[in-house]
């Protein structure tokens, strides 16, 4: 039996279109699947994915894998190395992209979106395509560069085959609608049927993962920063029996915890009175432990805040509503959780049940693995940043690391899961000269570079710059990376203590004063890498690396941006920032 399907709200029809067309590719999957070998040639299909830290390029492979059951050609192709002269000729076209920055496209799709939003773009009046866009709705440009695509195609001429489908946090059941639709669509107008295997759900595959994280022992949690207001804690995690591998430059999914006193002080507030409610997953649990660990009572969003004010009668939230203005809902949701809408702001719930609804789930955190798994068979580490401030008149934390820090007993296991990154890898041949900077938590994956580069005998030059505000109190794995030094692991290390003097020193500071030997490096074919704060930090780096590409390299702006976007595209330019 074939379950119906599902249009998403966002698509351009009316709800009896809606209607119309989800029966349609209902009838189209109910269709018995032919099992005997098909006529004519088999379909092309182009995907083309654009990815940050690796979950659309796992949408993306997964689909390739699904349509290659039935009968169809797929053709996997990351935006970065594209070939953008194909893009006329592609009869179908699924595209699979995330959305980074501030709405902005992740890495590896932005040469490719410069390049079709400008005039150069060509005619695309014989592509069929569909958009699957991942984002996170508490970003205000939620889903932004899967909405650019999906409009300058169509602009461009080619036919809408399924609807964009915007996908919030939770890629799962869009990820199934979306590729069941596109592949009743292709194989309706293309007459060949829809393997049974291809329209219904895959199976997960055995093991541990987002879905089912791996219990894990807590083997070591301690500050690696001395006395002051900066708390990074280096955390040792054993898979020892998960079956669980990693990668250098992978990240580890976290399953957080809610803390249970700010929980207790919500549902003292709430106005009916606690019982039983549903999980995401359809389990009846306590409403506290569905606010402990299911739900997300640490962000507030647009979405929620529209829910909120239907079941209150509060005149501010209806006029923050009625005016929708971008900038005064970021405003009003920095620095408040869901407490403050509770005590601020009285919603009128049923029950339990009814003030869930609303909320969205609990959703794990990543971390850049810290260590390779050569060095430390079994283990896994992360150097996890603290998130602690005061906002209007409490005390308030990052729900995961304080969740690290503070709330883990001697027998929690924190559920946990490998997050595969294959953007941001060391070079293949160990020869290769490797440039990192990763000032603050960003020195996380650097760790596991060098340990992993010293493991294999790696022969290639090893340079970091690592910065942070004092060298006395938060210099993290100094004794470590003093070692790699003594032992030649590591071929040079520039440190800019940001506040041990006056001025402030950063990272890209000390770049641009290293300009010439970096220009060199670079002319060696070193690898450049990029890890932490994305919204200044990695910016700041990426203008420092222009103005080292102008000035020593002796070119103008446009030679110099051309330069730095063919590293991106020979992967020698990766960035893994958040
Ligand atoms: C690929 C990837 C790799 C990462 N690697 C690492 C890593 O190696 N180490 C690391 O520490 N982190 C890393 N992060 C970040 C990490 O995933 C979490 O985002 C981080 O730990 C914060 O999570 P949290 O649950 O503690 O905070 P959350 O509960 O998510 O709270 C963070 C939010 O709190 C609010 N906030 C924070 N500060 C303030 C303030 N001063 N005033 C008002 N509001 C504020 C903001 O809304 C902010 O978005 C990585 C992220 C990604 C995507
Ligand atoms: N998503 C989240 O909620 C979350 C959680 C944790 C971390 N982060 C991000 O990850 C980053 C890493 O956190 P962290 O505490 O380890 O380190 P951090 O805050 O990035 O600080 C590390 C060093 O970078 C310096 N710095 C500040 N602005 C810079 C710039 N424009 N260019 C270069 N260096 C700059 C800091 O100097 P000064 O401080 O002296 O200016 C400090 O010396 C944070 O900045 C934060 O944005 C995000
Ligand atoms: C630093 C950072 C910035 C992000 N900015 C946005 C954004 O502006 N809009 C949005 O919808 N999602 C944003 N996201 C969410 C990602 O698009 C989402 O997590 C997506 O699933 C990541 O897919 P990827 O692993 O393929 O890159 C951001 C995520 C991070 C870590």
């Amino acid at each position: 039996m074939v379950s119906p399907i599902h249009i998403p709200e966002n698509a351009p029809f009316t709800p009896e279109q809606r209607q119309w067309l989800g029966e349609f590719l209902s009838r189209i999957l109910a269709q018995p699947a032919p099992g005997a070998a098909l006529a004519g040639p088999p379909v092309m299909i182009t995907v083309l994915f654009g990815s940050q830290t690796g979950t659309a390029e796992g949408l993306a492979k997964k689909l390739v894998k699904t349509l290659k059951k039935s009968h169809f050609e797929p053709n996997l192709q990351d935006m970065s190395t594209y070939d953008r002269t194909r893009l006329p000729t592609e009869k179908n076209l699924l595209i699979i992209t995330s959305t980074y920055g501030d709405g902005e496209p992740p890495d590896s799709a932005l040469d490719f979106h410069t390049w079709l939003m400008s005039d150069a773009a060509p005619g695309l009046a014989d592509v069929h395509f569909s958009v699957l866009s991942l984002g996170d709705s508490s970003y205000p440009d939620f889903s932004q560069c899967g909405i650019d695509f999906d409009n300058r195609l169509a602009e461009l001429g080619a036919t809408r085959l399924y609807p964009r489908v915007d996908v919030d946090v939770d890629v799962d059941v869009p990820y199934a609608e979306w590729s069941k639709a596109v592949i009743a669509l292709l194989s309706s107008e293309t007459s060949a049927a829809a393997s049974t295997v291809a329209v219904t759900d895959e199976i997960e595959e055995g093991g541990f993962s987002k879905k089912h994280p791996f219990p894990s022992a807590v083997l070591a949690n301690y500050n690696l920063n001395g006395p002051g207001p900066k708390q990074t804690n280096h955390v040792e995690l054993s898979l020892e029996g998960s079956g669980l591998v990693y990668e250098v430059g992978d990240a580890l999914g976290v399953l957080p915890e809610n803390p249970a006193s700010v929980v207790d002080e919500i549902i003292a507030a709430l106005p009916f009175k606690a019982g039983d409610v549903p999980t995401p997953t359809g389990e009846e649990v306590s409403l506290r432990e569905a606010l402990i660990c299911h739900y997300d009572i640490g962000t507030i969003n647009k979405s929620l805040i529209g829910k909120w004010q239907k079941r209150s009668g509060s005149p501010f939230l209806r006029s923050l509503v009625e005016a929708d203005d971008k900038k005064a809902y970021e405003d009003f949701c920095w620095g408040r959780d869901l407490i403050d809408l509770v005590l601020d702001h009285p919603a009128d719930f049923s029950d339990g049940e009814d003030f869930v609804s609303v909320l969205k789930n609990l959703q794990p955190r990543l971390y850049s693995i810290a260590s390779s798994p050569a060095a430390h068979p079994g283990e896994v580490h992360l150097c996890v940043g603290i998130v602690r401030y005061d906002s209007y008149g409490r005390k308030r934390g990052g729900i995961c690391s304080t969740y690290l820090a503070e709330r883990l007993s001697d027998e929690t296991k924190p559920g946990v899961y490998v997050h595969r990154n294959n953007a941001f890898r060391l070079p293949a041949d160990g020869n290769v000269p490797v440039i990192m900077v990763g000032p603050g938590t960003g020195i996380a994956p650097f760790r596991a570079f060098l340990e992993e580069r010293k493991a294999t005998g790696a022969k290639g030059k090893n340079w970091l710059f690592f910065g942070n505000p004092h060298q006395a109190t938060d210099f993290l794995y100094g004794p470590e990376l003093e070692d790699f030094q003594k032992e030649g692991v590591l071929s040079r290390m520039d440190l800019a203590w940001s506040r041990d003097q006056k001025q402030k020193i950063y990272v890209q500071d000390l770049m641009l004063k290293e300009g010439v030997e970096m220009w060199k490096w670079l002319q060696d074919g070193a690898a450049f890498y990029v890890c932490g704060d994305a919204s200044r930090m990695a910016k700041d780096v990426d203008a420092a690396l222009h103005t080292i590409a102008r000035e020593h390299g002796k070119l103008s702006a446009e030679e110099a941006a051309a330069y730095i976007a063919q590293l991106k595209k020979d992967k020698r330019y990766l960035r893994d920032v958040y």
